[in-house]
């Protein structure tokens, strides 16, 4: 199969689709490759090692297109992008389409195979394709949560780790999925003392087993919560409810209850933020300040570690992206029924139904 990596262009996306290392697996099964001339740069991977893994480098982003039968990206595509997608072609990145109606009409418009990083589902119903990116997310809320909480960045002023003779910090963590796991995981090691919160028993019961003795795990509730958060330096949000906003644990209110110089980290901000009083901030000008409680929600936290993040998706996706070049995607899709609930727009049809219901668009059951 001919494959095309285009270099991202939406704002601030340094990741890319495919490393050397998975250039060279794609081009030992006998596929071509072809990247687009400094696609890799951002992540720290140079046009020369595409080529010696087997890449040919094109100029432009319009050849990539042109030339490709699959386009692996990252991010979904952007404006400029959708006059380059053609019929037939195939697209293995992440969309979203639900949040994004005009995206959604171009891909139906292209007539073209839409393969969704982010709703590739195994029986067990994990998203292995989000999971590494919540991993990132989840040891970075922690790195940056110790960095505000310095005085210089309007924190309170304590080590993360305290030293010996002086108590470390105490951080709260609001949900104890993969993100709020991780950045446990992180702050204990930097040896603060931990506190996750949960409403479900079993996976508390599963960190009470695996997390060293300066995690203590409580039931997730709203008394719970009040008590805690008054002597808590560093508060992380990390809850999800599956295909719903998240619930605000933290009101506007419960600000007043918090000491000054308290760091939130609300990583839960792409579903609507825990903490009421979260909004969507970035890379360029990360945080803000209520109440003198200083405030980091930046929406794509993954976006700031690129060399990380780009290696930890490229492990996940390109398992996949081999079985949709080796087989093509009918057969992949057939023979992998994980990948194959991917699949939201399908030759001018959507067949998620999750995205069709969103817009109030018409369904098709991939079946059919
Ligand atoms: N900002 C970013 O860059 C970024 C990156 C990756 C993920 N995220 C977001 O981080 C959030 C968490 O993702 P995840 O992968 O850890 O999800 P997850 O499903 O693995 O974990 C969520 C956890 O929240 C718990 N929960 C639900 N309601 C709760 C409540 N009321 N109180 C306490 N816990 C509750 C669930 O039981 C679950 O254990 C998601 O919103 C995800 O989109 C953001």
């Amino acid at each position: 199969m001919i494959i095309g990596v285009p270099k991202e262009i939406k704002t601030n996306e340094n990741r890319v689709a495919l490393t050397p290392a998975g250039a060279i697996e794609l081009v030992k099964r006998g596929h071509s490759v072809y990247v687009q001339k400094t696609a890799g740069v951002g992540s720290g991977f140079v046009d020369e090692e595409y080529m010696e893994a087997g890449a040919e480098m094109l100029d432009t982003i319009e050849e990539v297109y042109a030339i490709a039968e699959m386009i692996i990206k990252v991010k979904e595509p952007i404006e400029k992008e959708y006059s380059l997608i053609k019929s037939d072609q195939l697209l293995f990145t992440y969309f979203h389409f639900a949040s994004y109606k005009k995206l959604t009409d171009a891909m139906i418009a292209s007539n073209s195979v839409c393969l969704a990083y982010e709703t590739v589902t195994p029986d067990d119903r994990t998203l292995p394709l989000l999971i590494p990116m919540s991993e990132v997310a989840g040891r970075m809320a922690t790195q940056e949560g110790a960095k505000y909480l310095e005085k210089p960045m309007k924190g309170r002023g304590i080590l993360l780790g305290g030293v010996p003779g002086v108590p470390p910090a105490k951080v709260l963590v609001l949900g104890g999925g993969i993100v709020g796991t991780q950045a446990a995981k992180m702050a204990a090691g930097l040896g603060a003392n931990v506190t996750i919160l949960d409403i479900n028993l079993d996976r508390l019961r599963y960190l009470e087993d695996v997390m060293p003795p300066n995690v203590t795990t409580m039931y997730s509730n709203e008394y719970n919560i009040r008590r805690l958060i008054k002597n808590h330096d560093l508060i992380i949000g990390a809850v999800l409810i599956p295909g719903a906003k998240a619930p605000n644990l933290i009101t506007r209110e419960m600000l007043k209850e918090m000491r000054a110089g308290t760091v939130l980290v609300d990583v839960a901000v792409d579903q609507g933020g825990c903490i009421e009083t979260c909004k969507p901030t970035t890379h360029e000008d990360p945080i803000f300040i209520i109440d003198e409680v200083v405030h980091y929600c930046v929406a794509n936290m993954p976006g700031a570690v690129p060399y990380t993040s780009t290696i930890a998706l490229t492990n996940a996706t390109l398992p996949f992206a081999i079985q949709l070049a080796d087989k093509g995607w009918r057969k992949a899709c057939k023979d992998n029924p994980a990948l194959a609930k991917g699949l939201n727009v399908v030759h001018g049809k959507i067949v998620y139904e999750a995205v069709a219901e969103a817009f109030d668009m018409e369904y098709h059951p991939l079946e059919l």
